[in-house]
């Protein structure tokens, strides 16, 4: 592996000059690539080569001697360094402001958010259709629209599919034929929609039913001018670090290191790492997997990474989120990891929560690990692990990062529900599945990063194949996009 400290010495050596320890160690210590070029090139305008070694004093001498421009570039870096959080803004994370405490009303009041919030949406897209609250439709019959949340969904064994759907005044039975418009749009339970269709009065049945023929989802407009950042530097995405499995990829991470370290343009031009979760393998996630860990302490896994993240050019500064193995609560939204597991790492590094949607210097970028990419390709046939971004559409299109309560991914009922995807980001990142895919929809960069573990035993026996060890860069001026293969 090459550090920023074999980097100098071959660079220097190159330009016949050599350093005293101490004046190494202090280039060292800047550890950032911008300044120790700009004190190189300095070098070699003043012509200082060998027999002389260069001391530490001549490189103050040198510092001082940097131009108002180049100071002014070593200001900002610094600034930059000690507050990366002065250019990054929360638009949504659930750290620190959670509600719940595990009270059972408290879902009647998540629900009922959850649905205002995606009603709100839909609302915008009725389309003239005057949306009407299920109790006055349900009284009488004849053409109706309204916007409501799928309570429960099956298919008949004719094939048509029945339902019940609600909002906030009450509910009614549906019915989509198998012929219809609607029936091709594949309904999820606690979807909120615009259905429009027809109430029958069922020959006296009491009860109505609303025969549904076209669905409207809250959806994404299409975006027509995509935000540009107020930064010139592209954006590497890693994830699924799993920092503790005896099957981390050590030699490329390693090689990765390498990389970043060098003198490769894209490598340069890096400004921040996006890291949606699984930092670590953790411990006691799945039954027996201390026999599939090298390092079997929390705090000793984040210590590792913390070291590797070390040895990460300082300049770049590194945004993350837990996943499902962190040292977090498993119910979604998750917070931050706690600060005592913070202090670890050095002041580049950023930490979130999953999901959390966050202004980066005019981008929105939104993270999230990606556990219910699972179960959507569980229950939608468009969607498949392999082909995560499918997944990802999927959310976009209802506007939940976690359609369907109840299934494999645990919510935590907070107040306020932090799953709805209120706003249109301009990059989606997620994880989770340990597979590289890049897309667009609708003017949106989607993005799941790839791993840093080779298959494991739970994934041997399921015949899932990892994509590891490979690096997205996102320059987010052109969207043009780069994978880098460390494998
Ligand atoms: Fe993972």
């Amino acid at each position: 592996m090459i550090g920023m400290r074999d980097r100098i010495v071959t660079k220097l050596a190159e330009r016949n000059t050599v350093l005293t320890p101490d004046a190494l160690e202090y280039l060292n210590d800047l550890n950032s690539k911008d300044r120790v070029s700009v004190i190189i090139d300095k070098l070699e305008e003043n012509n200082i080569q060998l027999p002389f070694p260069v001391c530490r004093e001549t490189i103050s001498c040198l510092e001082e001697d940097l131009s108002d421009g180049e100071k002014k570039k070593e200001i900002e870096e610094n600034s930059w360094e000690q507050d990366p959080m002065s250019r990054c803004m929360v638009l949504k994370d659930v750290s620190g402001e959670s509600t719940c405490t595990g009270d059972v009303d408290e879902f009647a009041k998540y629900f009922r958010d959850r649905y205002e919030r995606i009603r709100s949406i839909v609302d915008k897209r009725r389309e003239g259709k005057k949306a009407r609250p299920i109790n006055r439709i349900a009284s009488r019959s004849g053409e109706a629209t309204i916007i409501g949340m799928v309570r429960d969904i099956y298919t008949s064994s004719n094939g048509n599919k029945m339902l019940t759907i609600e909002d906030t005044t009450g509910e009614i039975r549906g019915f989509i034929s198998s012929e219809s418009e609607a029936f091709e749009k594949n309904l999820l339970e606690d979807e909120v929609v615009l259905a429009k269709g027809e109430v029958w009065d069922d020959n006296g049945d009491y009860e109505r039913t609303f025969a549904i023929e076209k669905i409207t989802r809250p959806g994404i407009p299409k975006l027509k001018n995509k935000s540009k950042p107020n930064f010139p530097g592209k954006i590497a995405f890693i994830g699924d670090i799993h920092v503790g499995s005896d099957t981390f990829l050590k030699d490329e991470w390693d090689e990765f290191t390498s990389w970043i370290n060098s003198d490769d343009e894209e490598a340069r031009s890096i400004k921040y790492l996006i890291v949606p979760g699984d930092l670590i393998d953790g411990i006691g996630i799945f039954p027996g997997q201390e026999k599939e860990l090298d390092i079997i302490d929390v705090y000793e896994q984040y210590k590792k990474l913390a070291d590797m993240i070390k040895d990460l050019p300082k300049d770049i500064t590194v945004i993350t989120i837990p996943g499902n193995h962190d040292m977090v609560r498993n119910a979604e939204p998750q917070p931050c990891i706690p600060e005592e597991v913070q202090e670890l790492f050095p002041n580049n590094v950023l930490f979130f929560g999953n999901p959390a949607l966050l202004d980066l210097e005019g981008l929105k970028i939104l993270l999230y690990h990606g556990s219910s990419i699972n179960e959507l390709s569980d229950m939608l046939p468009q969607v498949s692990n392999e082909n995560p971004v499918s997944a990802m559409k999927e959310m976009l299109k209802r506007r939940h990062l976690v359609p369907v309560y109840g299934k494999k991914t645990p919510i935590a009922p907070e107040e306020e529900d932090y799953l709805v995807i209120d706003e249109v980001p301009d990059i989606f990142v997620t994880g989770h599945i340990h597979r590289t895919e890049v897309d667009n929809y609708h003017g949106i960069s989607m993005l799941n990063a790839s791993t840093w573990q080779a298959q494991t035993e739970y994934q041997k026996t399921r015949d899932i194949q990892p994509d590891p060890a490979k690096v997205i860069v996102l320059d987010p001026n052109s969207n043009k996009v780069s994978i880098h293969d460390f494998c």
